[in-house]
């Protein structure tokens, strides 16, 4: 069996912090964990680092009428799963132990990134993921962090912040775990009816169609991506866009080389994103 240790207090975390053998590598999460954390905390044990894992559902990047209050709470079942993939701690705080003043007044500010995409159907939510990882890189001590491909945008903001901020961790980006059949991987996966979760694979296979006329320019992709979302109505698109991967900004129709076509929609009562690299010119993207 493991030594897990689990860290509940700011003070059980820097006992258990300061007994791990460095690089700590640090995989922060909202808990209810899946096979996409598990992939993140495995490729840092790959790199001979000391695996801490945070769960913790962040108040501060979930918007009024959002789905706080119905997230997934699964922390035995986490446990189970970061100490048989090799994580060394869990830090699981309430938000009393990261907030212990109340909603903080100075927070962290995306900027212009965080306002497009997700940030422009979730308001505040890049301040509050970016306020939450530059407390938890302190308060961890990380050297290294791990973020999912998955959650494109938050890895270019945190990518961003790190520099923008010279907060002096290493961020290392892991690519987007599936199900058999396309589905990323999510927490919020577990909220799909049976019906849903047909439905759900709309969107992969929007990606895969997008992906698959990359070779043919911008609005091929856009097309073909479109097309597959349209025949899919149950499946409510918030956006589809392809789209620099460093800027953001919907690519132009002469656009050749590395984009991000990623999409969002809402699928009986659940939003799920995802999305896809791609290069543009270039047969299968
Ligand atoms: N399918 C996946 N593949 C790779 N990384 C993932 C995947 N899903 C989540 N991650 C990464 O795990 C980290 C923690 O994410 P989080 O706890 O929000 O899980 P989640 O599945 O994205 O949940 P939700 O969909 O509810 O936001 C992030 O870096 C995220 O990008
Ligand atoms: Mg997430």
């Amino acid at each position: 069996m493991s030594d897990l240790v689990v860290a509940r207090t700011r003070a059980e975390l820097a006992a258990a912090r300061a007994a791990l053998p460095s690089p700590v590598a640090v995989v922060m999460t909202m808990g209810a964990l899946h096979a996409g954390h598990a992939h993140l905390i495995r490729e840092a044990r790959s790199r001979g680092e000391s695996v801490l894992v945070t769960v913790f559902l962040n108040p501060l990047q979930f918007g009024a009428g959002e789905d706080l209050a119905r997230y997934p709470r699964t922390l035995d079942a986490d446990l189970a799963l970061a100490a048989a993939e090799g994580a060394a701690v869990v830090f699981a705080p309430g938000p009393d132990v990261v907030y212990p003043d109340g909603d903080p007044g100075v927070r962290v500010s995306a900027g212009a990134l965080g306002d497009v995409l997700e940030g422009a159907s979730r308001p505040g939510h890049f301040d509050g993921v970016l306020t939450v990882v530059a407390k938890l890189m302190h308060l961890t001590r990380a050297d290294v962090c791990l973020f999912g491909q998955k959650d494109a945008q938050q890895l270019l903001l945190v990518r961003r912040m790190v520099r923008d901020l010279d907060l002096g961790v290493d961020v290392v980006a892991v690519p987007t775990v599936r199900e058999a059949d396309g589905l990323a991987m999510s927490s919020r996966n577990r909220y799909l009816s049976p019906f849903d979760r047909e439905v759900a694979l709309a969107l992969h296979r929007s990606l895969s169609a997008g992906e698959a006329a990359a070779a043919e320019g911008p609005s091929a992709v856009r097309r073909a991506a479109r097309d597959v979302l349209r025949a899919e109505p149950a499946a409510r698109v918030d956006y589809l866009a392809l789209v620099d991967p460093l800027t953001l900004a919907d690519v132009p129709e002469h656009f050749r080389g590395e984009a991000l076509l990623a999409v969002a929609a809402r699928v009986g009562s659940t939003r799920l994103i995802d999305n896809v690299p791609l290069v543009i010119g270039r047969a299968g993207g």
